[in-house]
């Protein structure tokens, strides 16, 4: 099992290049089953839960070459029930549910994988698909759907979910009749699928809002694209330069899909410079001080849950006290034991809640990933400790970031990966 190697204490200076969407490439592959006809997508992120993503296309029958960061996709499935141990690997092959239902009108799938940050049911999927008329049968230990009719369709979404909301968009571009989703899921990665599927030919009117009306075809065609910048990576790495006391730029970014970062990060005394819509530059300038007001996740374009980890340990060097609130996921602030036992002071209020007493000097320690988005916090942490922290589980960073080693290297962090 490979783990990381982190002497902390350096800065980190220099320039990035922020990867592909991990949250959009993963609906956009499992868009490609859509059509029969070559897909080229290009700004894909070498990540974990794509390759995963990879692994399922081919066992539906698809071919796969890659090149870099580009990868072309040919070939029709040859049939809608993928293998249950590639499912079980990560959660968004459940996005598969959807578009082998739309391609094949009839799919079965094994019960997802993925990060355990909280209970993660697929209700709000299944409502989507009952309200498109399909039939399901979720009895044994797998989902079966099948779609029976077809018609113009009225869901709302009882809540925002965002691979609810992709599922259902990715059987609505199918079906040659209106399909309204209300109180859909606004992400940019979903505003990216959407996108894509129009480029395949469905008509979506709302992109970027939560009210989505689709148009759907039966015959979807190829498409080329490339997948929007990821706004977590780029959160991620202002977070580690600020905490690192660095001076990075960080290149290929969406300067509007930072805002609630940022605004955070003008609060604490931060200035992130803007130098193009593209491009960021995150130096630390001074001490930072708490927010004024609590950080507390949102629904886009309110602060990402996805950031909220890395967001922790910034507030451990932000002098007073943050109260910071993830509402979503239940087990997202687990990690915070692992902060404290590195000197951090944080009272553990519930499971959704935690006080951080700032600044407080971290101390080295052996520690071990307990899900994506933690695992980069305990990667920034270590790179600010003194000493040398071990970090185990280095697969599950792997899931959403890119040869995070060899990159942080470039930026002069001393990070070394073994096994
Ligand atoms: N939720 C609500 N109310 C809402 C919307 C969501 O309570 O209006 C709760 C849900 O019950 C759930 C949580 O919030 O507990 C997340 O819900 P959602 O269904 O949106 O999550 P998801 O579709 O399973 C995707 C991302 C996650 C990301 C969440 C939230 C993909 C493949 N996964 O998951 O990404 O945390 O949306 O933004 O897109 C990650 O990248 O590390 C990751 C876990």
């Amino acid at each position: 099992m490979s783990k990381f190697n982190i002497i902390g204490g350096t800065p980190l200076q220099g320039e990035i290049s922020v990867s592909g969407n991990k949250n959009a490439a993963l609906p956009i592959i499992a868009a490609t089953v859509l059509t029969d006809e070559d897909c080229i997508l290009h700004n894909i992120p070498q990540i974990l839960d794509v390759k995963a993503m990879f692994a399922i296309l081919e066992d539906l029958g698809k071919t796969v070459t890659f090149e870099g960061n580009t990868v072309k996709i040919s070939g029709a499935v040859t049939h809608s029930s993928p293998a249950q141990y590639l499912v079980s690997r990560l959660r968004a092959s459940i996005l598969y549910l959807g578009a082998l239902l739309g391609r094949c009108r009839e799919a079965e799938i094994a019960p997802p994988g993925g990060c355990v940050i909280g209970k993660r049911g697929i209700d709000i999927h299944s409502d989507a698909f009952l309200g498109m008329s399909a039939e399901l049968d979720f009895s044994s230990n797998s989902y079966k759907a099948k779609l029976t009719h077809e018609k113009d369709s009225y869901l709302f979404l009882q809540e925002a979910s965002v691979t609810a909301t992709e599922n259902a968009m990715l059987l609505a571009a199918t079906v040659p009749h209106q399909t309204i989703i209300d109180n859909a899921a606004c992400e940019p990665h979903v505003s990216d699928l959407a996108n894509v599927l129009v480029k395949m030919g469905a008509t979506i009117e709302g992109i970027g809002s939560n009210r989505l009306i689709i148009k759907g075809v039966k015959k979807l065609r190829g498409v080329e694209h490339s997948i929007v910048a990821d706004n977590i990576e780029a959160g991620t790495f202002m977070i580690a330069a600020l905490c690192t006391q660095g001076d990075i730029i960080i290149k290929n970014i969406v300067k509007e899909h930072l805002i609630t970062p940022t605004f955070y990060m003008n609060l604490m005394g931060a200035n992130p410079e803007f130098i193009d819509d593209n491009t960021v530059r995150v130096r630390y300038e001074k001490p930072l001080t708490a927010p004024s007001r609590k950080v507390q996740v949102g629904l886009w374009p309110g602060f990402p849950t996805d950031l909220m980890s890395p967001m922790v340990v910034l507030t451990t060097q932000a002098e007073g006290n943050t109260l910071c609130h993830d509402w979503m996921f239940e087990s997202r602030m687990f990690f915070c034991d692992k902060l404290v036992g590195m000197g951090a002071n944080i009272t553990i209020c519930d499971p959704h809640r935690v006080i951080v007493n700032g600044i407080t000097q971290l101390k080295a320690q052996h520690l071990s990933s307990p899900d994506l988005r933690a695992g980069i916090a305990l990667v920034i942490a270590a790179m600010m400790a003194d000493g040398h922290s071990v970090i185990d589980n280095a697969s599950l960073i792997d899931r959403g970031y890119e040869n995070i080693d060899t990159r942080l290297q470039s930026l002069g962090a001393n990070i070394k990966r073994e096994g």
